[in-house]
């Protein structure tokens, strides 16, 4: 398969997760309760999650030529993630975060963004006609945001629809990106971050002004609100799991969101199923490693 219905521009990282009875206060060492290595980086999460729910999904990207790249080119393989856009750049070396996870499964991430950082709008370009067949592009802000413009700027010309998750939280946001984002999807940290408001409701109805579709603000535990032009704010609750580990629920979220909108066009449905996609992520370790298939987030969405 040469072309996608979701192209995911953005990170790979490898993830070394080390678990710890407390988050470290400024200063302080503890000793870990163990380590587990797994692939990580939001938009591979992302784009994994898409493809495990059945859309037929591509990575644009940036790697390293090292192990590490080995094995991101082996997870997209397996996962039958289209890698005809992913460049490997010498001199870089593919990108790692370290992820402390506490015993209440709440995790801290630090990313060093290695190749992430080098991902260039001529990285994009090489892969216009992947972004241009697609039906909707999937970007993140863990690589530059001059190749996000240049890949939204190839999905709005060809009639292809893009949704932002805008994650980690931005200092500010690129005026010209939100103006190419159909939907945005923000937890209650970054639609702070890029609104000045607190609450849900203020923090969706201010951003919609400024994106073509719609709002998702993200709310953990408590599930998600949709904000969309003329239609009330819907909002989804979360069915209760047992937490391991949180680590990327957040891309599941967003992955399950984007698969189920593509095959539906329905952004409520969508909705249920990142909302289901985020819960099963919780239940296991790790980010992409935790992710549930079509049948088990359908049955927890109930569609
Ligand atoms: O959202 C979780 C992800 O954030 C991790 O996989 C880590 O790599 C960072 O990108």
């Amino acid at each position: 398969m040469t072309s996608a219905e979701i192209v995911v521009v953005g990170s790979y990282n490898r993830d070394v997760s080390l678990s710890v009875e407390r988050m470290p206060a400024p200063g302080e060492t503890c000793l870990g309760l163990g380590r587990v290595e797994s692939p990580g980086g939001k938009g591979s999460n992302q784009a994994i999650q898409a493809a495990r729910c059945g859309a037929p999904t591509a990575m644009v990207a940036a790697i390293g030529h090292d192990a590490a790249g080995d094995e991101a080119l082996a997870l997209w393989s397996e996962a039958g993630v289209v890698t005809s856009g992913v460049a490997r750049l010498a001199g870089q070396g593919t990108g790692m975060a370290v992820i402390l996870v506490d015993a209440r499964g709440e995790n801290a991430i630090v990313v060093d963004s290695g190749a992430n950082a080098h991902l260039a709008p001529e990285h994009v370009d090489a892969a216009a006609t992947l972004i241009g067949g697609a039906r909707l592009v999937v970007a993140q802000l863990e690589t530059p945001v001059a190749a996000t413009v240049r890949a939204f700027e190839i999905a709005r010309a060809a009639g292809a629809a893009t949704l932002l998750n805008a994650a980690p939280a931005p200092e500010a946001i690129d005026g010209a990106l939100l103006a190419l984002t159909d939907f945005l999807v923000v937890n209650e940290i970054e639609g702070k971050a890029l609104s000045g408001h607190e609450t849900a409701a203020a923090i969706g109805e201010t951003l919609l002004g400024r994106v073509g579709k719609g709002v998702i603000v993200t709310l953990g535990a408590e599930g998600a609100m949709l904000f969309e032009h003329h239609r009330p704010p819907h909002r989804q609750s979360s069915s209760k799991v047992e937490v391991v580990d949180t680590t990327g629920a957040g891309d599941a979220f967003t992955g399950a969101f984007a698969a189920r909108w593509i095959a539906t066009g329905d952004a409520p449905a969508a909705l249920a199923w990142g909302v289901a996609a985020g819960a099963l992520a919780c239940t296991a370790q790790g980010a992409a490693a935790s992710y549930a298939d079509r049948d088990r987030i359908a049955a927890l969405a109930g569609a």
